[in-house]
């Protein structure tokens, strides 16, 4: 077992020794072997693996990604989709594009794996806009494995076909959800679907659809190359392998950090992130982006992944890690995030329509410097746990996570 804070990496294996685009090279150190072999395979033994890994998303939830391959897979339409959700909104979260821009052909690689596992024909990348460097890469990338014989009709001469195709998304944080982005790739406005039908029954143009994060699908081609053993030494029992964290705010060295699941924020911090910026004294941070939680130093020392953190009430997310310092203010941070959340409301549904703008509203009281703080903290408390238990999607259920965390740990602050 690789000890939390040791470096190993998967996800971004190559960046930096390989050029983006020199597929030879990627070729050579073992890039698309793991394709090939799971053209001949095959995808339940596939979908097997990747299950005994204990691969989770990336993208935020955690959800067992041999489970939601599974799920597509049992589904008995003939015609199925494989998206990449390229969108990148949370605040804080910038680890992607660097998949995207530094080892494209592994994301592309794992990508493809997956269509084939779940028996889909077309592989998309659903894009943000706003991210145009990632796109010209993955594009060239993209026409790189068609010109190789490695995408279109007949991939690897194995008789298989797989089409990989990139749209761009025009930058709505909502748009990042699961069903939004269906509604998005369809042509639609962004709002989320009821669910159920999940994706993997109903999904892009109403067929069974699996819906993988970047980082999550970067994962598999080293998954299927070393076994599901070899992976399962990394990380912790339950989250096994690596994680992007994406070091920010009053840190020396703020950027993308690859360490293994559980590693702990004082490690990230000080062994990797050079320790605070200019001296400042450490006060907290902001796990998993504005949809997190806010932590004091009784945070610094617990194991970085999905569930050490949520059974302390906290969130690992999308991997976000803001760091403040004592001059950093807590209520100016939480109305930033507020204010975000009322602007990426879409409006679909009451709770979070008028939820958020009445938190906004309420944050900037407090700001105001309102006599009557006491009593403004329990209604945003309380009105933002109406607000998780009512609201349609996950933009309307998360301001409950910044709002109860920030009172928790930096109340003297307000
Ligand atoms: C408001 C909102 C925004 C989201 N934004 C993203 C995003 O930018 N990228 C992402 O991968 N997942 C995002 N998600 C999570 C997706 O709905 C979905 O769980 C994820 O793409 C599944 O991939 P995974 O299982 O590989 O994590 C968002 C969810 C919500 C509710
Ligand atoms: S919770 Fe918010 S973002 Fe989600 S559907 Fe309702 S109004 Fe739209």
């Amino acid at each position: 077992m690789k000890a939390p804070g040791t470096p190993v990496v998967i996800s971004l294996r190559g960046l930096g020794q390989l050029a983006p685009l020199d597929l030879q090279g990627y070729r050579n150190s073992g890039g698309f072997s793991s394709l090939a072999q799971a053209l001949t395979t095959g995808a339940p033994e596939i979908i097997q693996m990747v299950t005994a890994s204990g691969l989770r998303g990336r993208g935020g939830a955690g959800f067992p990604t041999g489970m939601k391959w599974k799920f597509a897979a049992a589904e008995p339409s003939p015609e199925k989709y494989v998206i990449a959700n390229a969108d990148e909104g949370e605040p804080g979260t910038f680890k992607d594009r660097y998949i995207m821009e530094g080892v494209p052909f592994r994301f592309l690689e794992g990508l493809m794996i997956a269509a084939l596992a779940v028996g889909a024909e077309e592989a998309w990348i659903y894009i943000r806009k706003e991210y145009t460097r990632s796109i010209g890469v993955l594009k060239q990338a993209i026409g790189m494995l068609y010109e190789a014989g490695l995408a279109g009709d007949d991939i690897g001469q194995s008789g298989r076909k797989l089409d990989v195709y990139l749209t761009a998304g025009a930058g709505s944080y909502l748009c990042g959800d699961e069903t939004t982005l269906l509604e998005s790739m369809e042509g639609k406005r962004g709002n989320p679907r009821y669910k159920p039908p999940f994706p993997a029954q109903k999904g892009f143009r109403g067929k069974p659809s699996v819906v993988n994060n970047v980082e999550t699908l970067s994962h598999v081609p080293d998954i299927i190359l070393n076994g599901p053993d070899w992976y399962r030494q990394v990380g912790t029992e339950k989250s096994p392998g690596t994680k992007l964290y994406c070091l920010s705010g009053t840190v020396a060295k703020p950027g993308v950090y690859e360490l293994p699941m559980g590693t702990t924020l004082r490690q990230l911090l000080y062994d990797y992130g050079g320790g605070m910026a200019d001296g400042a004294a450490f006060k907290g941070a902001l796990m998993g982006g504005a949809a997190g939680t806010f932590a004091d130093a009784s945070l610094l020392d617990i194991p970085m992944d999905y569930d050490e953190l949520k059974s302390r009430g906290a969130t690992l997310g999308s991997g976000a890690m803001i760091i403040m310092g004592m001059e950093d203010s807590a209520p100016a941070m939480l109305h930033n995030i507020l204010k975000f959340f009322r602007h990426e409301s879409c409006g679909k549904c009451v709770p979070c329509r008028i939820g958020c703008h009445r938190l906004e509203e309420m944050s900037e009281e407090l700001l105001g410097g309102s006599p009557d703080k006491t009593m403004i903290m329990q209604r945003m408390a309380k009105e933002s746990q109406m607000m998780a238990r009512t609201s349609l999607c996950g933009l309307g259920q998360s301001p409950v996570l910044p709002v109860t965390s920030v009172f928790r740990y930096f109340s003297a602050d307000f």
